[in-house]
């Protein structure tokens, strides 16, 4: 499938999508009734982020779609030079500095009675909209409240965490267990009782100086990715292991990773304040993770020339 030209700077003011590979308004930002990403969750996708007109670690969004699709038997009809291209023109058309960018491959809909996933036709999407916080502004500052819920995230035997992924049922309830006790949001534990991740972030304690978090179970976040290596080149020491409930909650800091905010520090939880608000560590790798933004290995310039 060709790639259009680029299209023209805040064509689609606000936010744009990419659909029947063509840009296009949010309004039309719509899939069938029928596709299995809707009726199976049959779908994989990525978020990367733009900040101040460049996007962060793009590369590193782009090689986990690919190794997604390929573990989910899933192909979109683009190589990696036009997924690039198509991402650069969403956030180019709407016109946004800060974007919140996603593509998506839903498996699509299958021949009319057919029960076979192979059958069906994948179908591609991406789109940009202003950059999503995973916490407001205000709630941030006020800090955040991290509920650790009983329930338990489905096992990383029946559904691949590191494929990012659309199966959130587990996730949701344990928002409504947060907010059902007062509290601002959640996360998950394994079957072992040890903390895994929450609706949208991975999760990190702080002990005596040494950051722990979970090794496995969990979606390999790019922010993940980017607090770790944070923590190497600062010569902070990391575990990466079971991270036991009881280690979160006796914990000096804790903080949240995501797209959707960097380094998010953890102000109480369950009701309980932790000792460091944000901690030293916390904002140590919070202020490393923003000056990543301006290392030209990490950015990728969105060209907005008319
Ligand atoms: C379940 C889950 N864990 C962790 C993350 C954090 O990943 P990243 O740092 O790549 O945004 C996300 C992001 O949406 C997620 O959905």
């Amino acid at each position: 499938m060709p790639v259009p030209p680029k299209p023209p700077v805040q064509q689609f003011d606000g936010g744009c999508v990419f659909i029947d590979g063509a840009y296009a308004p949010l309004s039309e930002a719509k899939i069938s009734m029928f596709d299995w990403g809707f009726t199976r969750s049959d779908v994989t996708y990525d978020v990367a982020t733009a900040w101040r007109g460049s996007f962060f670690r793009l590369d590193a969004h782009m090689d986990r779609f690919f190794e997604s699709l390929g573990k989910m038997h899933l192909a979109i009809p683009f190589d990696r030079a036009e997924l690039r291209e198509i991402l650069h023109g969403c956030v180019r058309a709407g016109g946004l500095q800060d974007a919140y960018v996603a593509m998506v491959c839903t498996r699509g809909v299958p021949p009319r009675g057919a029960r076979d996933p192979r059958q069906a036709q994948n179908r591609f999407y991406a789109y940009a909209l202003p950059y999503v916080w995973i916490a407001s502004r205000e709630k941030q500052q006020a800090g955040i409240d991290l509920h650790v819920s009983e329930r338990q995230r489905i096992a990383p035997e029946s559904v691949d965490p590191t494929v990012k992924n659309y199966h959130w049922i587990d996730l949701v309830q344990s928002m409504f267990d947060a907010y059902d006790r007062g509290h601002d949001t959640s996360c998950v534990l394994d079957a072992a009782g040890n903390v895994t991740e929450g609706p949208g972030f991975n999760v990190f304690a702080v002990k005596g100086g040494v950051v722990h978090t979970a090794g496995r179970g969990v979606l390999e976040g790019i922010s993940r990715r980017t607090a770790i290596e944070l923590c190497r080149r600062l010569d902070i020491p990391l575990r990466i292991e079971p991270l036991p409930v009881a280690l979160l909650r006796d914990a000096d800091e804790v903080f949240l990773t995501s797209s959707g905010g960097g380094v998010l520090p953890i102000a109480k939880i369950d009701g309980r304040p932790l000792p460091a608000f944000p901690g030293p560590v916390t904002a140590r790798l919070q202020d490393g993770y923003w000056a990543l933004h301006d290392e030209p290995a990490f950015s990728d310039p969105v060209d907005y020339a008319a």
